[in-house]
């Protein structure tokens, strides 16, 4: 289905930011779309307007109990002029199982695809070419009703904003930099029957002080384990994690506790070409330490829209630093890397048929 959004252009376009220095969600284009929903009227009246503040009541729902939702997906830049989506339909129906979970009425996925296509038409002009950069696309849900009762509201706002991005970690050199990971073993991101597999703030919100720990410790980010051991592993701070011991990789399964990536089912599916051994299986954190030490475990990355692949260079367990592959870039995180973002700007070919033409 074709979709006719409304479009009020900016009056005073911004400076575009230098390719050189851009680091990840800083800045935002000219444009933001927005849409409302309402019992009565169900998803009604989306438009494209200039990006800037939006009046919302100070009793919205989702500013008191977090009854909302986000998705993270990038646009491209191709050598021949093309404007590449990756798996866009992945993240519209994944908004679709973070509503059913979190109470929203359900997005029609066209609405979702073709509202990304029309703004990311219109703000073309801000998706950076250098690599490594890529547009970064949020499109989130929040519940706007005006009432303090906990309750599932009864209006909505679909709004996607977005913004040129460089690398997700600060790391120095940028790009595919190895990352050291604090193993967190007194805070978890989610339980057995919580929200662990919904793309919602809360989930964020939660990790920010084991995140800060992490910080303080000298590590760019976290490994969450298991809730009820604290022993098996979950994610990387907002990454799936991938760990490549012997002929093997493995990844944790999806048993309700952790975000099923885009990514994360992308290089599943790539190693699965590659005919490499890969599995969906629990795995302890005294297993992985174990096989750092005998030389058995090679490579640890974390994958994500964000992130990308993003390798582990030392993990901190407890008071123990173990060092991975002496801090440098694994063959198979490299691989996967170019591989994913060839494909992702068009200078590989497609075959797996991803990505979406805007
Ligand atoms: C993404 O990778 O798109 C995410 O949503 C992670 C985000 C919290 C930066």
């Amino acid at each position: 289905m074709l979709y006719d959004f409304k479009i009020q252009k900016t009056l005073s376009p911004k400076q575009k930011p230098d390719p050189e220095a851009l680091k990840f969600g800083r800045m935002f284009t000219d444009h933001m779309f927005i849409m409302e929903y309402s019992t009565e009227n169900d998803w009604h009246d989306g438009r494209i307007v200039p990006y800037g503040p939006i009046p919302l009541d100070p009793a919205a729902a989702s500013l008191h109990y977090s009854q909302q939702n986000f998705e993270g997906l990038k646009a491209y830049n191709t050598p021949d002029g093309r404007i590449l989506l990756f798996r866009p339909y992945k993240n519209a129906a994944r908004v679709n199982t973070t509503n059913e979970r979190m109470c929203i009425p359900q997005l029609p996925e066209d609405l979702f695809v073709g509202a990304i296509k029309a703004l990311v038409s219109l703000d073309r002009d801000w998706i950076p070419d250098k690599p490594g950069t890529s547009l970064y696309i949020r499109p989130f849900i929040i519940a706007d009703d005006a009432f303090l009762g906990v309750h599932p509201a009864e209006h909505f706002k679909f709004i996607i904003i977005l913004s040129p991005v460089g690398p997700y970690y600060d790391t120095p050199g940028g790009g595919l930099q190895p990352t050291s990971i604090l193993v967190e073993d007194e805070y978890i991101r989610a339980a057995p029957g919580g929200t662990g597999a919904a793309k919602v703030g809360g989930n964020y919100a939660g990790s920010l002080k084991a995140q800060q720990k992490a910080k303080d410790l000298g590590c760019d980010q976290v490994m969450w384990l298991d809730a009820i051991e604290h022993s098996f592993v979950e994610e990387i701070g907002t990454s799936n994690a991938f760990f490549v011991i012997d002929d093997e990789v493995i990844t944790p399964p999806l048993l309700g506790t952790i975000l099923p990536g885009v990514t994360r089912d992308s290089v599943i599916a790539l190693l699965q070409k590659w005919g490499v051994k890969v599995s969906e299986r629990k795995i302890r954190i005294e297993d992985v330490a174990k096989a750092i030490e005998d030389g058995s475990l090679t490579e640890i990355f974390a994958t994500g829209t964000a992130a990308v692949i993003s390798p582990v260079g030392k993990l901190v367990i407890k008071d123990k630093s173990l060092v991975i592959r002496n801090g440098q870039v694994g063959e198979l995180a490299q691989r996967m890397y170019d591989t994913l973002s060839g494909i992702q700007t068009g200078t590989a070919p497609d075959n797996m048929g991803w990505t979406v033409e805007v």
